[in-house]
């Protein structure tokens, strides 16, 4: 998406101190993945794309080095030392914009399906109040059971809601959540120059953390002016606590993926097992078949034909291009490529246009020139092949003698028989032959023929 703003005043604080002891892993949760992202790209992402380059992530002294090694200089970094609370992240995030009078957003790092969107009403609304301290982004509480909720009293305005007083934890709840509240999605608005004074003096709970969410009260106490905005879509408040979570964010986040591209001219045949990165790029005019999984950076043409049961990961594929039942990695594809089914291209596999790859047919490291053919089962590794080859059924490049790697050059218009092995180093020349079943040790010079074990030339 590109930026909704040009760059506004307001700047970004981003807590992912915690411990994230509910996904019980040994990954840190920022780090976990959803639709190809690390879940603290997310937040990143949408500040920008809202105009807020100016970003503080608060990160715990263990995962610090990990989200820097993602994020680079792109944020600055402050360290909460113990996880005591988001109030306390907050407090050391702001440490690193000392006298900052502008607004400031607090985003947690495991709430990855906000929209931009949202965040820029939230402002909007923040803004529109009078001496306005503190503006919450609420949702409806369909994904409730673990938010905070907000809390009102019961005086009605006609057509409105009651004022804010507070948010209640769920730890602090007695009455189980029926569903209906109105949820804290952990994203909030704030004056700068108050959030810095009062974020300090925010409470230890029962639990012994010192929550952001006290703030609310305080303000009320206080008679300073705290609201709720309401979010757009319910399950943008999805927060990513647990591995249940993840797989329901993951759902959601599919879900919107799969419907841009449909609506950008890509065919799903069936949107419920079609999985596209969040960082993946579709041509118009290709149809995605069933069980298709493209991840990664993958990059794919228009006019083609994925799948099904086919993965692509990190790859580039041309136009007009038809993939049945294969798995792509770090490869290149050109223009009007056929490959499959049960095909498998590795790192490094670079295959020129109108190049036709059949059944079982295995790449790594290799350049296929344009309009080769290799229909049936073969290994090619290491090789340079020319254009217009034809490769036999069951070729091999017999790339590795146990120690160390070779290249195989095949030139173009070469025709390698059925279960031609190729002992690598080797070269077989433009418009050379070999016979069915060669061993081929030697180079078969330009237009020769070679037949045997170990193949040997045939007279001119
Ligand atoms: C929090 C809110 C809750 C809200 C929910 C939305 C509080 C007390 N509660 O609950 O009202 O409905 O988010 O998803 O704020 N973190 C730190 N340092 C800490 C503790 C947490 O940086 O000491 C970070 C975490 O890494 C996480 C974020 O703050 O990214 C929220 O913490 P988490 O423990 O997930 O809070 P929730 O229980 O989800
Ligand atoms: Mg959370």
């Amino acid at each position: 998406m590109n930026a909704i703003n040009s760059e506004i005043d307001a700047v970004g604080i981003v807590l992912a101190a915690g411990r994230g002891s509910r996904m019980r892993s040994r990954v840190p949760k920022p780090l976990h993945t959803l639709a190809g992202r690390e879940l603290i790209r997310y937040p990143i992402a949408t500040l920008h794309e809202c105009g807020i380059r100016r970003v503080v992530v608060v990160s715990s002294p263990d995962n610090r080095d990990a989200i820097a090694g993602i994020l680079g200089d792109q944020v600055t970094y402050a360290i909460q030392t113990e996880p005591e609370g988001t109030a306390d992240a907050v407090e050391c995030g702001i440490r690193a914009l000392p006298g900052v009078s502008s607004l400031v957003v607090v985003l947690a790092a495991d709430t990855p399906l906000v929209r931009p969107e949202s965040i820029l009403g939230l402002m909007e609304s923040h803004r529109a109040g009078s001496k306005r301290r503190m503006t919450i982004l609420s949702a409806p509480g369909a994904f409730g059971p673990d938010l905070g909720h907000i809390k009102r009293t019961d005086r009605h305005y006609p057509g409105g809601l009651g004022d804010l007083v507070a948010i209640q934890e769920a730890a602090d709840r007695d009455e189980p959540d029926n569903g209906l509240a109105e949820v804290n999605t952990g994203v909030y608005c704030f004056d700068g120059s108050w959030l810095e004074k009062s974020v300090k003096m925010a409470p230890a709970s029962a639990s012994g953390e010192r929550y952001l969410t006290a703030l609310a009260s305080m303000a009320v106490d206080a008679g300073d002016a705290v609201e709720a905005a309401p979010i757009a879509l319910a399950d943008e408040a999805m927060g990513v606590n647990d591995r249940e979570q993840l797989a329901a964010a993951g759902a959601v986040i599919r879900d919107r993926i799969n419907r841009s591209w449909m609506s950008a001219g890509v065919t799903l045949v069936d949107p419920a097992t079609t999985y596209i990165d969040v960082d993946v790029a579709i041509g118009q005019d290709t149809v995605l078949q069933p069980n298709t999984m493209l991840t990664g950076g993958t990059k794919i043409g228009e006019e083609c034909e994925i799948g099904p049961n086919t993965g692509i990961r990190d790859s580039a594929i041309g136009d007009r291009c038809r993939i049945v039942a294969s798995t792509i990695e770090e490869a290149r594809v050109e223009d009007d490529v056929e490959i499959g089914p049960y095909s498998h291209l590795r790192p490094a596999a670079w295959i020129e246009a109108g190049v036709h790859l059949g059944n079982y047919v295995e790449v790594k490291n290799s350049r296929v020139g344009s309009g080769t053919a290799a229909g049936h089962f073969c290994y090619l590794g290491d090789a340079d092949i020319g254009a217009g080859v034809n490769i036999g059924a069951g070729t091999i490049t017999c790339n590795y003698d146990g120690v160390d790697k070779h290249q195989t050059v095949i030139g173009s218009s070469a025709f390698i028989g059925s279960d031609t092995m190729l002992i690598a180093p080797v070269t077989v020349g433009e418009g050379a032959a070999t016979g069915a079943g060669a061993v081929v040790t030697r180079d078969v010079p330009e237009g020769r023929r070679a037949v045997g074990v170990p193949a040997r030339l045939l007279p001119k």
